[in-house]
């Protein structure tokens, strides 16, 4: 072992000399890995070749997830982590990673999830505080529009809190858009880009079609379809998944994409855009301080957030519906945190 780590370091400064784009090397847990999303999540990281090393961690099932994961042939090293090792899982990590709670069943909202997910979040949070100040943190585990302002919350009594290194995941939502768009439109998915800004949940996800070629093409009924849709994609999954669970594999997808992007930044490159719920300016003035816009990730996490843009009358309309709600969502977060000191 600690051979293996003597080799690796000075192995690093030399291939750096070799290559001025050589990536970091990055070590990425996965809390909740023994999941629905945490084992597809951890499979796709596995292929990532920007993550060196991944650490695999859940209260059931992690270490059976990383023995087999780690057969795959790619060159990062797998360890994963019992429950009561969450300290050692989360050792020189530098991005976390938490799709840990429950999932909907067929009938729940995001927000029934909260009396359990919450404490989850927050004790994950604290560990992370605790061992790994320094982490970029990906929260899956829903409700997002509570869960992120909890952990942010957590991080602050901490004192260790740093907004450009908190992220809700929205990108299933961004994924959803793009896949109903061009399958509407009959456009190749990957090149139709769509912004998706708010929360992550019903009448908080409001997608921008106007700034999209494809989407803006999309008008009436249809369009009012297709709006529903993005907002309740997730409501199809679980009423088909029909009480096992809501979405894990294409969430699995959405996690990994954004991780990727986030490592990207974090190594240097320029120009990575995508929305994701961050601490955010754009409507703290109305009490509002997390949403989700497009945001450009850099090495240090958020770089830039974005402004919304140009944006329709339909989209005004969402917007005001989303806005309430959302505030509605972060207080509920911020206040659990706030009561439990
Ligand atoms: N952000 C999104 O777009 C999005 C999409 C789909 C689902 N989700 C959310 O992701 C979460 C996970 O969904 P799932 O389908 O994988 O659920 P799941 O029940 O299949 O898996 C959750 C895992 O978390 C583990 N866990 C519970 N408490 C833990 C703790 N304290 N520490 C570590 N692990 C713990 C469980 O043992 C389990 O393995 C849910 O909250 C769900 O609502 C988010």
């Amino acid at each position: 072992m600690l051979a293996r780590a003597a080799a690796r370091a000075l192995a690093t400064p030399s291939s750096r000399l070799f290559s001025s784009s050589a990536a970091r090397h990055t070590k990425v847990a996965v809390l909740g890995a023994g999941g629905g999303i945490g084992q597809p999540l951890s499979l796709l990281l596995k292929s990532d070749p920007l993550v060196t090393s991944l650490s695999l961690y859940d209260i059931r099932g992690a270490p059976g997830v990383a023995a087999d994961v780690s057969h795959v042939d790619t060159g990062s090293e797998v360890a994963g982590y019992a429950a009561d090792q969450l300290d050692q899982a989360l050792e020189g990590v530098e991005v976390v990673v938490i799709p840990a709670g429950v999932p909907r069943k067929p009938g729940m909202t995001r927000d029934d999830l909260f009396n359990t997910n919450a404490s989850i979040v927050r004790d994950l949070a604290s560990a992370v505080a605790r061992v790994a100040p320094q982490a970029h943190i990906l929260v899956i585990s829903n409700p997002v529009n509570s869960t992120v302002p909890i952990v942010a919350s957590t991080l602050e009594n901490a004192g260790v809190f740093d907004p450009r290194r908190v992220f809700g995941v929205t990108t299933l939502d961004v994924v959803r858009a793009q896949r109903f768009v061009a399958g509407l439109v009959e456009s190749d998915p990957a090149q139709t880009p769509i912004t998706v800004v708010g929360g992550h949940s019903g009448p908080t996800i409001v997608p921008l079609l106007s700034q999209s070629q494809f989407g803006k093409a999309i008008t009436g009924d249809k369009y009012e379809k297709l709006v529903h849709r993005i907002q309740f994609g997730g409501d199809e999954v679980v009423k088909a998944k029909d009480g096992a669970g809501s979405a894990t594999l294409s969430m699995a997808y959405a996690g990994a994409k954004f991780t990727n992007a986030l490592l990207r930044g974090l190594n240097g490159q320029k120009g990575v855009v995508t929305p994701t719920f961050v601490k955010s300016p754009l409507f703290a003035d109305q009490g509002i301080d997390f949403f989700s816009s497009s945001v450009e990730l850099g090495p240090n996490g958020v770089e830039k957030i974005h402004p919304l843009g140009q944006i329709s009358a339909e989209e005004e309309k969402l917007l005001a519906a989303c806005l309430p709600e959302l505030k509605k969502n972060i207080e509920k977060g911020r206040a659990f945190v706030a009561a439990a000191n």
